[in-house]
């Protein structure tokens, strides 16, 4: 039966992110439960990875289940323009009452990539609206920034080693290095000169962390540095909460630790706890005023067929009660404590570039004979050796993370733990 569904999985479908030549064969999962996802074959599988960051609560979290269930008896979905409901105002008010900053107007659309299609375009509109002959079209980045894989965020974040085969078709974009402790200034030097020229829309960035990019951890400081900068030029900045959102740093959004406000906030991953794809761009009043006017042509003529959907906004509720519970607080606290002592004990190995944490995100770069790349054979060896020991981590080049759901317990993370110190003491 297990054969079955790997041939036939291989028959039809088209994995992403993946070497379909090379791979090893999927594994099929049959149910998932709490950070357990249970294979076919009678794996127990710990999610160290949250499934690609989505996973909050664990899986198939019960409240989330019901929640679902009930909406999905009651509206599955209706258009969003000309209609409204429930859900998608509720969630709306709840998002715009925790973001950071002064959000006052949610956006919709799907997934993370889509998120950041919207916020870069609302941008670009917001400049155009004020003036349809500004100069104000480029955006500024990070290196080794990800925003997405659609052409907007993918152009955003640069040409890069993931994007080659589409370079010469992705819009040109200013890059600048993220401000590492003690180098912020040379970020500055850089910003300012490219903002100078006023030819800046936007400065788009993933606050904290540079998660795809080899989740490089950055202090606030630098980077309310580059906002306040931003501000002073009169350009809008956008805050890619994808990854971060949702208590991954160790407060509710990463730039809850800033003092510079975002104009606009990126959100998806966590939003719906892991459960339905959902997107949504949260900006300040003034950028949705620019889109007001007579004619249709000022508006943000911008959507998806899903934009809202009920049951996903539903789902986002039910994960944001859970989130929002001193439970939940407390779980996230432990990570972070149990991350920090690991850190502390094993961040002078001789084997680690670097070991650091960042609310209930550990990392370590491990030493390699080649520069930090995705492409780096370590990768597969390091991902086999943890998924042979029934733990899923899925290592960006050299770079290992765990990024657990935040039901994980004590004795699981240390289970955890121990496998990443048996890659340490020789086994690799
Ligand atoms: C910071 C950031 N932005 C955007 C995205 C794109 O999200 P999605 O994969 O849902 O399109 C990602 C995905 O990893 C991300 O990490």
């Amino acid at each position: 039966m297990a054969f079955a569904l790997i041939e036939n999985d291989q028959r039809c479908i088209w994995h992403p992110f993946t070497q379909v030549q090379t791979a090893f064969p999927p594994i099929p999962i049959v149910r998932a439960k709490g950070i357990y996802l249970y294979s076919q074959d009678g794996r127990e599988i710990i999610d160290g990875i949250s499934s690609w960051w989505v996973n909050l609560h664990g899986h198939c979290h019960p409240y989330i289940s019901e929640s679902i269930l009930d909406q999905s008896c009651t509206l599955e979905h209706v258009i969003f323009a000309d209609f409204t409901h429930a859900p998608a105002i509720e969630l709306g008010s709840r998002l715009l009452t925790i973001l950071p900053g002064k959000m006052e107007k949610i956006f919709y659309t799907d997934n993370g990539s889509t998120a950041v299609e919207a916020a870069l375009k609302m941008a670009f509109q917001y400049w155009h609206n004020h003036n349809p002959k500004t100069k104000k079209s480029r955006v500024v980045c990070f290196k080794h920034s990800y925003h997405g894989d659609t052409f907007g965020a993918m152009s955003a974040a640069g040409k890069n080693e993931y994007n080659q085969p589409f370079w010469k078709l992705l819009f040109e974009v200013d890059k600048i290095d993220p401000p590492l402790e003690g180098v912020e200034e040379r970020s500055l030097v850089q910003l300012e000169e490219i903002l100078i020229k006023g030819e800046t829309a936007c400065f788009i960035f993933e606050p904290l962390v540079l998660a795809a990019g080899g989740m490089i951890i950055y202090p606030a400081k630098g980077l309310d540095a580059l906002m306040a900068l931003c501000h002073k030029y009169g350009v809008l900045t956008i805050a890619d909460e994808v990854m971060t959102g949702f208590g991954r740093t160790g407060t509710l959004f990463a730039c809850d630790q800033l003092n510079e406000d975002p104009d606009i906030i990126c959100l998806s991953k966590g939003l719906t706890g892991g459960f339905l794809p959902l997107g949504a761009t949260a900006c300040k009043q003034e950028i949705f005023a620019a889109f007001l006017g007579d004619t249709l042509q000022r508006a943000f003529l911008h959507g998806h067929s899903y934009t809202g959907n009920p049951i996903a906004c539903r789902s986002a509720l039910a994960s944001l009660e859970l989130l929002q519970n001193d439970d939940c607080t407390k779980s996230r606290e432990m990570i972070a404590r149990c991350h920090k002592r690991f850190c502390n004990n094993w961040k002078s190995h001789p084997k680690l570039l670097r070991c650091e944490y960042l609310g209930t995100l550990l990392a370590l770069e491990y030493r390699s004979n080649h520069a930090h790349s995705y492409f780096v054979s370590m990768r597969e060896k390091l991902y086999r050796f943890f998924i042979d020991r029934n733990i899923l981590l899925r290592p960006l080049g050299n770079v290992l993370y765990v990024l657990p759901p935040y039901c994980i317990n004590e004795n699981e993370l240390l289970s955890i733990y121990d496998m990443i110190i048996l890659t340490l003491e020789g086994e690799l």
